[in-house]
This record gives C-alpha cells, sequence and structure tokens, in this order.
C-alpha cells in the first residue's frame, strides 16, 4: 500500500487534503490524473447501467434534504451507528467489533490503558441550514445518495411514464463520520458512491438480486479486474445493514485483506413503505395490468439495490493495475539494476490515453512536429506531452501512469509523416500515418 500511496502522490493521482496545515485525516484530493480516472470509472458505471441496460434512467438529486427523510431512513436510529469504546486515559475511540475480534478483554492499542463500556456513535453529519443554528435549522449531509432516489420515486414513475420493473441511477457524495477512516481511501468521511435502485414486484425480486449481483461481478471482470481478486461474502442476518432482507457484498483483494467493494442489497418495501407511513403520501405503485384483471392493483415495489463507492473502486482498479518489474523492461542503461513500475490499467479506465513524446529534444524539427501531433489528438483523447530525458526514461513515465499508448516522433516521421505507436502491455510498435491516427486510436479504444 505504501508504495502505491507513493505513486498515487508523485504522479498526479491523489493527494492529501489540507498538507501544508499538516493534512486533515481522511481527506484526499484528486490530482490532474486521479480526477481522469476517476471520471472514467463513473463513465463507465453510468454507460453500464443507462446506456446497456433497459429502463434504467438518471437523476441527480440534493445532498441536503429534510430531517425527516433520515428518520423514516432509519439512520437517525441506532441502525446506522457503531458501537464504539474510548480510552479512559488518551480518550482515543476504536470501534467495537474491530477492537475485541474475539478476545473477551482488551486495552487500548495506543497506550494500553482502561477501556469504557460500548456506546453507538451515529455516523450521520450534521450540518445547519440558513443562518440561526438551532434545533429547527439543523439537518444532515446524506450519508447514502439512494434517500434522493426514493424521493423521486413518483416523479420519476410520472414524469417518465415507467412501468415496473425500472431502474434509477444516480452518483454523488456521501458523508459519513467514520469512527476508524483508514487505509488510504478505502474508508474515508467525504466519498462518492454509485447507486442503481431497481424497482420491481416482490415475486421477482429473488431472481432480479441474482441477475443484478451476476451483472456487477462482471462489470469487475471486464475492467480488467483479475477474478481471483474477487469474491462474494453472503452477510449474515444479524450483520445486515437494517434495511436489508439480504445482503451481498463483493470484496477485493487488497494488500490489507478482502475488503467490501460494492454491496447488493434487496431492501423489500423498507424505505417505500417507511417513506410513506412519515410523509403520509401514498407511495404504492397501480400495476395497468390489473385493469385487466391480471395483477394485483396496488403494492409497494421491493428494491433491489447495487452501492459502490467510486473511491474504494478506484482503489481496487490501482491495486489490481500495480505491477513490479525486477531488471526492467524498457532498455535504458541503468535499466536492468532497477524495478520499473507497470500499471496496467484497463484502457478505459487510463487517465492518460495517449503520450506523445518527440524522440530528442535537441531537435527542434522534432519537437514542432511532436506539438503539431499533440495539438491534433488533444481535442479528442486525454493526452501527454513529455520530451524531458531519454526516450527510455519517459516510456517508463508513461507506464508508471498507465498510459495505454505512446506516440514517438522521430527522423522517418518528417520524412513520411507517420509515428511509431507504441503498445504499453507488449510494448509492440508500429508505424502509423499521422492523418490516420484519430481513427486509429478510437478503433483500439473501442
Ligand atoms: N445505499 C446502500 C449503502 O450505502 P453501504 O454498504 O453502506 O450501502 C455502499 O455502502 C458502498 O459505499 C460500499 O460498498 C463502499 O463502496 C461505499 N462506502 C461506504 N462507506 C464508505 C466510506 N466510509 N468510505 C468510502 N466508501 C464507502
Amino acid at each position: 500500500m505504501e508504495k502505491i500511496v507513493s505513486l498515487c502522490k508523485r504522479r498526479g493521482f491523489i493527494y492529501p487534503s489540507s498538507e501544508i496545515y499538516g493534512g486533515f485525516s481522511s481527506s484526499y484530493d484528486f490530482g490532474p490524473l486521479g480526477v481522469e480516472m476517476k471520471d472514467n470509472i463513473k463513465k463507465a458505471w453510468w454507460n453500464e447501467m443507462t446506456k446497456f441496460h433497459e429502463n434504467i434512467v438518471g437523476l441527480d438529486a440534493a445532498i441536503l434534504m429534510k430531517p425527516e427523510v433520515w428518520q423514516a431512513s432509519g439512520h437517525l436510529t441506532a441502525g446506522f451507528a457503531d458501537e464504539l469504546v474510548e480510552c479512559k486515559k488518551c480518550h482515543k475511540r476504536f470501534k467495537l467489533d474491530e477492537i475485541y475480534s474475539g478476545q473477551t478483554s482488551v486495552n487500548c492499542p495506543e497506550c494500553g490503558g482502561e477501556l469504557t463500556e460500548p456506546r453507538k456513535f451515529n455516523l450521520m453529519m450534521k450540518t445547519f441550514v440558513g443562518p440561526v443554528e438551532d434545533e429547527a435549522s439543523q439537518t444532515y449531509l446524506r450519508a447514502e445518495t439512494c434517500q434522493g432516489i426514493y424521493m423521486n420515486f413518483e416523479n420519476v414513475l410520472n414524469s417518465m411514464r415507467m412501468k415496473i420493473p425500472f431502474g434509477i441511477a444516480q452518483i454523488g457524495k456521501a458523508f459519513r463520520n467514520e469512527i476508524n477512516p483508514k487505509d488510504f481511501i478505502y474508508r474515508v468521511r467525504e466519498f462518492e458512491q454509485m447507486e442503481m435502485q431497481w424497482f420491481c414486484h416482490p415475486k421477482d425480486a429473488g431472481k432480479y438480486y441474482d441477475y443484478w449481483l451476476n451483472e456487477r461481478i462482471n462489470w469487475y471482470l471486464k475492467l480488467g479486474i483479475k477474478k481471483e481478486n474477487l469474491r462474494i461474502f453472503e452477510v449474515p442476518e444479524k450483520e445486515r445493514a437494517h434495511y436489508a432482507k439480504r445482503q451481498i457484498d463483493i470484496e477485493y483483494k487488497f494488500p490489507f485483506g478482502w475488503k467490501e467493494i460494492e454491496g447488493i442489497h434487496n431492501r423489500g418495501d423498507w424505505d417505500l413503505s417507511n417513506h410513506s407511513k412519515y410523509s403520509g403520501k401514498d407511495l404504492k405503485y397501480f400495476d395497468p395490468s390489473a385493469i385487466s384483471g391480471q395483477a394485483e392493483e396496488k403494492y409497494f415495489p421491493y428494491i433491489v439495490e447495487t452501492s459502490v463507492g467510486v473511491e474504494r473502486s478506484f482503489l481496487a482498479f490501482l491495486c489490481d493495475a500495480y505491477q513490479e518489474i525486477k531488471g526492467g523492461r524498457t532498455k535504458t542503461t541503468k535499466a536492468t539494476k532497477e524495478v520499473e513500475i507497470l500499471l496496467k490499467l484497463d484502457k478505459k479506465i487510463a487517465p492518460i490515453k495517449v503520450a506523445v513524446l518527440p524522440l530528442v529534444r535537441n531537435k527542434p524539427e522534432l519537437v514542432e512536429k511532436a506539438k503539431e501531433v499533440y495539438q491534433i489528438l488533444k481535442p479528442y483523447f486525454v493526452c501527454q506531452y513529455d520530451e524531458l530525458g531519454s526516450i527510455g526514461r519517459r516510456y517508463r513515465r508513461v507506464d508508471e501512469i498507465g498510459c495505454p499508448w505512446s506516440i514517438t516522433i522521430d527522423f522517418d516521421t518528417l520524412k513520411d509523416d507517420t509515428i511509431t505507436l507504441r503498445d504499453r502491455d507488449t510494448m509492440a510498435q508500429e508505424r502509423v500515418k499521422i492523418a490516420n491516427l484519430r481513427e486509429y486510436i478510437t478503433n483500439l479504444l473501442g
């Protein structure tokens, strides 16, 4: 993990937040490469849901909602709380399930002090709306994006004339006052979720549950995650989220162990029935086929949810792609003694698609031509221009950020307007005409 964290900072993927003030624990900023990669993950998920599946529409609901939403959802009660113990000496707090893990008596892992009895600690982040900070103006930053989807269930149903089964997809920020944020961007207090809520007839929920679990595992595999690094964990009843009738976690084998990256939940009618009860608004679905006597008239749809954090999938993609090659793969003089890093990111996830490199930088005609090629490609692909150091070093820099293709401008380019296109993974090189480059790379990208 240390190597990955260091690569992230060194190459502009992820920086610690507020670093000049000593950092702000658990907050991270995504740098120029990080923001591109994050965007690619979100695009891949959005396309998967709204383009490659039938009957799924998008939504972008507000982060701030009426506090009643969180009362009805069960997030303000014990359901959304961690059990904590506090050290009587240093006053640090720890999650009960993490600290005990099977042992009966434990002291503070930091200073050895005595620990208090466990207490519940709610994870909702409080805030105030308006200028007066009293109880009436208090609300919460959303802890899961899907509540905004339930708030708009009727709006989407009516305005888009949807019929069950259908889905609503959303990507957005969520906040949790995590007691013990850790493992880089794995557990943070501010994160983004990509959630899809599938509304279906209760009798079909089991069938769709299996379908969506399978679809979501395939999504990771399609984007290059190794099969042996993925597994599923059926969460037993007493450990499930308060709303879940069934819960399976998709887990990834991180350097710090097998950990959840996505939850697949059968939420039953927990959300719609509770919001109906608390708001007084009937959120039952009227089935048009009831008119012909083929179905019951009104019912609360069941919800099958797929929920993944952008940061957790980002970290899984990074860890899966990271390789060290001892002795080096490119032919620089020092390479044999060094370890080269290769980030074998899927071409759709890779932040930079094409690197443009003049063979040497002390030949103005090569530099000029390389800049021309860079300008041709830049509107269509995220490109990087690099002229610093030997060509071998530059290939290594390109491999380290997972850039799938490099273009070298050499002396032949000046004669026949062709370039050398190098493939990151195979290191195979081929000559391509500059006039055909845009189409050629578009095809490679699929
Ligand atoms: N709406 C259902 C829901 O929120 P969850 O299992 O609590 O379910 C879903 O969260 C996903 O959100 C997790 O699998 C994880 O990817 C992400 N997530 C949750 N808490 C997180 C945190 N503190 N930091 C980063 N990602 C988090």
